[in-house]
């Protein structure tokens, strides 16, 4: 059983905290812009979880397969707590807003549970500690903070100073009917322009090369009078970044302009994240995705014409509630022609409050599960041809880590997003080089050092 907290042992003001993340892109910017506020407080971050005073874990509701891996974990936590009852126990993130007080009455052992838009008020719980179930989320879609979430100008304390992500606006405002994020993110808010601009220049001169601007759907970003394509360009002008990646992308709102501005601004990477989720107009309709099957291949064909090599990834989901084996069938069609470079594929999680939820869960799920793997060894083909067709060829790669599995060997990404395994024995840590291909699975290409392409002359300056 776990005992009380002794009041009588000192507890430090400066805490060692063990943050870890679940999720996406955003919950990780998160994780990583506490970090910074932590370390500013004068916390200290901690790699190991048995050596914290606070662990904190960051959630994502998006399946159930993610709430189950973090409720895993904090029965782990509880394990270190039950050891040292001094240790605070803190969910914070997507969970933490679904579930709410339901979470405390589940695990009354739990510190805090703050929402996405209360994560900042952490150092003040941490200076306050008043014991147990202490909760703050929004009430409700209409209370998430509608523009304060963005004056704190927090800077990412990220893994590898050469990349960053950059949150342009939070929450969303689309409701694809199987999705949690609309409830747990709240609306869809925008970041001011300059803002955005002041930080991938500020990043820029601390050593960045590359940003990665992040939203759940980067194309509906408005802010006074600037839209996405706008954004871009002005990053692309007055920013001296190397390179700008971006994400997600909603099929519905990409316009020419935005396809062009891709196109011609040559800081943007030719790389486009555009989920497709299913192949049928049927399935689309429910999922309330706003396009067709049609749609969503004639912009592809306009991206393919418009912006040579570019390089696409989607989303799929198999087994939608009412998904026929005709209308997986339409899935993996529209696969097959379009040819993606790299997808992530899930099965149909229900989540409840969504719209999809009320719908009846018909697929069964050895039937989701072997449609899974149908997609997942389809896409496998596509992209080991994809990239087996770029051998011989020269890239500009960015480095940022050695090899996970030689570590005499560098990893990096092209502009194109394809992870690139450089022989090489010179640093290239945070170098952007030229790399020619000479071998290629599904998921990686490999390479050596030099090739020609025209980018040469300002890559060997560079080195
Ligand atoms: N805003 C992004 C990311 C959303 S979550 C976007 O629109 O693409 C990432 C992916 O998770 C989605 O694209 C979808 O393919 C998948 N997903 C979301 N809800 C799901 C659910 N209930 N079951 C299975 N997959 C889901
Ligand atoms: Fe979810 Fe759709 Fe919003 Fe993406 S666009 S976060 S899938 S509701
Ligand atoms: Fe998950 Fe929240 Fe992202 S639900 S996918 S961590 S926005």
């Amino acid at each position: 059983m776990i005992g009380q907290a002794d009041p009588y042992q000192e507890i430090p003001m400066s805490k060692k905290v063990y943050l870890q993340t679940f999720g996406c892109q955003m919950n990780v910017y998160d994780s990583e812009r506490l970090t910074s506020l932590l370390l500013l407080e004068g916390h200290k971050i901690t790699n190991n979880p048995k050596d914290a005073d606070v662990i904190v874990l960051n959630t994502c509701s998006v399946r159930e397969k993610a709430e189950k891996r973090a409720l895993g974990r904090l029965s782990e936590f509880y394990r270190y707590k039950q050891k040292n009852p001094q240790v605070m126990l803190v969910v914070i993130g997507c969970m933490a807003q679904r579930m709410g007080e339901e979470l405390v009455k589940q695990m009354p052992y739990l510190n805090l549970v703050l929402g996405p838009d209360q994560i900042f008020q952490l150092p003040i719980y941490l200076e306050n500690n008043k014991g147990y179930s202490q909760v703050a989320v929004c009430p409700s879609r209409e209370d998430f903070d509608s523009h304060k979430i963005w004056e704190q100008e927090i800077l990412p304390e990220r893994k590898t100073p050469y990349t960053s992500f950059i949150a342009i606006s939070r929450g969303c405002d689309n409701f694809c009917s199987y999705c949690v994020v609309p409830y747990v993110r709240g609306p869809e808010r925008h970041r001011p322009t300059d803002q955005i601009i002041r930080e991938i220049q500020f990043l820029t001169e601390s050593g960045c090369k590359e940003v990665t601007l992040i939203g759940q759907n980067v194309n509906s970003y408005k802010f006074k009078g600037k839209d996405f394509a706008d954004l871009l360009e002005m990053a692309n002008d007055q920013t001296t970044i190397d390179w700008i990646r971006f994400m997600t992308s909603h099929p519905k709102d990409l316009p020419g302009k935005l396809i062009d501005k891709i196109a011609t601004l040559p800081k943007i990477c030719k790389h486009i994240h555009l989920p497709l989720q299913a192949g049928s107009d049927k399935i689309l309709e429910k999922m309330n995705r706003n396009y067709t099957a049609g749609d969503y291949l004639k912009l592809v064909e306009r991206m393919k014409e418009r912006i040579g090599d570019v390089s696409l990834s989607t989303d799929v989901i198999a087994g939608f509630p009412t998904e026929t084996k005709e209308d997986f069938k339409k899935t993996l069609d529209i696969m097959k022609k379009v040819k993606f470079d790299s997808a992530f594929m899930f099965r149909y999680s229900i989540r409840v409050g969504t719209k999809a939820a009320s719908l009846i869960d018909d697929v069964p799920e050895e039937e989701k599960l072997e449609r899974l793997h149908v997609l997942i060894k389809l896409q496998k083909e596509i992209s080991k041809k994809k990239n087996q067709k770029l051998l011989g060829k020269t890239f500009q790669v960015l480095v940022d880590d050695k090899s996970k599995r030689d570590k005499n060997r560098w990893k990096g990404k092209t502009k194109t997003n394809k992870t690139v395994i450089i022989e090489g024995d010179r640093n290239l840590l945070g170098k952007i080089v030229s790399v020619k291909i000479n071998g290629a699975d599904s998921f990686t290409l490999f390479g050596n050092l030099g090739g020609v392409n025209f980018d040469e002359k300002i890559c060997r300056l560079q080195l």
